[in-house]
């Protein structure tokens, strides 16, 4: 795979583009698979790479998966416990939710400490901690955790911070804990949902999901099911940004627009003008755009990962926007890539802030995370001349097709 992403930039984009599964459902749901007894077919997994990798993972542990364009069949019924201490594990961050899963289904788990992109600090003891809560004890030694039980008890957890990742670990572990266990400040993610739709249809006994008290009763055995992933929300952002950056009426298909209505009143507050259908969003026009001011917050609020895309749009808006980070306070070195595109961005623990009325230039840049890759393909689409962005791999973690997906809008990039 190539690791650079070669764009000139000053190409209108036209018409439709559709969205593809989601990202962080998929990255829990595979794992999830492990607590099947029976086979899982899953549709419209994404073509990325945290879902490759995943399944790398899951064929270590003995589970048969057979791919067949964005349909995954996964058989564990031959499932074998073996320790996740490869490379694999460092790649991604999801991987972590091997540790539900195994511990719910084997009371132990050995794997690696989890990697994912830098945004700073991401410790994992909340997840750790309603682990402990379940019943399981935990040692660490360097970068090595292994969790373990003699049995999993349902408990009372209530969450320090609402995080996505340990919502889904403690529900993961408590399907098969005994009796119930409530999880309160849950996370209220569309993932989260997507997760325990599948697990419920598995014979999971989740209630709740997607408000801020999960209720978990425990169940022996999981069995098989159909499954489709729901669309991306963090993909429909960028481009439903990249087309207000770019677009000419361009069409945004196979959205749930209910899950980004904080980027939407964000945008038209800029002065975007859109078209939101049932299961679209046309950017109708961005002219003479405003800045605003932002604030990240966990769903429903304005998702963390859509600030850096956003950043880049704010760059071409009159007067001065400010984005105030309240989940990841390092998230922010696309900043220092977009300046040197010739952006006036400053950026400080938690906050950072565009001068706006910059006009773009081509530069060679890299893509530190995931995010700050699509925060400069939506700048080197506005930019004069031609950007050079290194370390796509990043991007190509995911964003399906993100190539080909804007060349179909007429970009031009390689
Ligand atoms: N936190 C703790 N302790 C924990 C867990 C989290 O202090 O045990 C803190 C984190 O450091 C962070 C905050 O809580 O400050 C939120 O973290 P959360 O656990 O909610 O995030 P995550 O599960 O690690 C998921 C997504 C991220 C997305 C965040 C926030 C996956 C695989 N990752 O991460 O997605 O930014 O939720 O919505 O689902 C991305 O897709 O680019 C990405 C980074």
């Amino acid at each position: 795979m190539e690791n650079t992403i070669i764009i000139r930039g000053g190409r209108r984009l036209s018409g439709e583009v559709e969205i593809s599964s989601c990202k962080n459902s998929a990255v829990a749901i595979l794992p999830a698979v492990c607590m099947a007894s029976e086979i899982v077919k899953l549709y419209d997994v994404p073509e990325i790479e945290d879902t490759k990798v995943l399944v790398r993972l899951l064929e270590k542990l003995n589970i048969d998966v057979i791919v067949n364009k964005d349909v995954f069949t996964i058989d564990a019924t031959s499932i074998q416990n073996v320790d996740l201490l490869n490379d694999d594990v460092r790649k991604l961050r999801a991987s972590y939710y091997f540790m539900g899963a195994l511990l719910g289904r084997f009371r132990y788990v050995k794997m690696y400490s989890p990697g994912g992109c830098n945004l700073g600090p991401r410790p994992i003891d909340l997840h750790l901690k309603g682990f402990e809560a379940l019943g399981a004890k935990i040692e660490q030694v360097d970068d090595t955790i292994t969790i373990s039980a003699e049995e999993l008890k349902g408990t009372d957890i209530y969450l320090d911070f609402a995080s996505v990742g340990a919502t889904i670990n403690i529900m993961l572990a408590a399907c098969f804990a005994s009796g119930k266990t409530t999880i309160e400040n849950a996370a209220k993610e569309p993932e989260i949902i997507d997760l325990s739709s599948m697990l419920n249809k598995m014979g999971a006994q989740i209630r709740g999901a997607g408000t801020s008290k999960i209720t978990i009763y425990g169940v022996s055995r999981l069995k098989g099911c159909i499954h489709d992933i729901i669309p991306d929300r963090i993909e429909t952002g960028t481009y439903i940004i990249a087309a207000a950056a770019m677009g000419d009426n361009v069409k945004v298909t196979n959205v749930i627009p209910q899950h980004i209505e904080a980027l939407l009143s964000k945008l038209e507050e800029m002065g975007v003008k859109l078209e939101i259908g049932v299961d679209y969003v046309r950017v109708l026009s961005a002219e003479n755009l405003k800045a605003v001011d932002v604030i990240t917050q966990p769903f429903p609020g304005f998702a963390t990962d859509l600030q850096q895309p956003l950043t880049a749009l704010l760059t071409s808006a009159q007067g001065d926007s400010s984005i105030e980070e309240t989940i990841y306070m390092e998230r922010f070195k696309h900043c220092d890539e977009l300046n040197k595109m010739g952006a006036n961005t400053e950026w400080t623990t938690g906050r950072s802030k565009i001068h706006g009325g910059t006009k773009l230039h081509g530069a060679k840049i890299t893509a530190t995370d995931l995010r700050c890759g699509a925060s400069l393909i939506i700048a080197a689409l506005m930019a004069d001349g031609e950007t050079e962005i290194s370390n796509a791999h990043h991007i190509y973690r995911g964003y399906e097709n993100i190539t080909q997906k804007l060349r179909n809008l007429g970009a031009d990039v390689q």
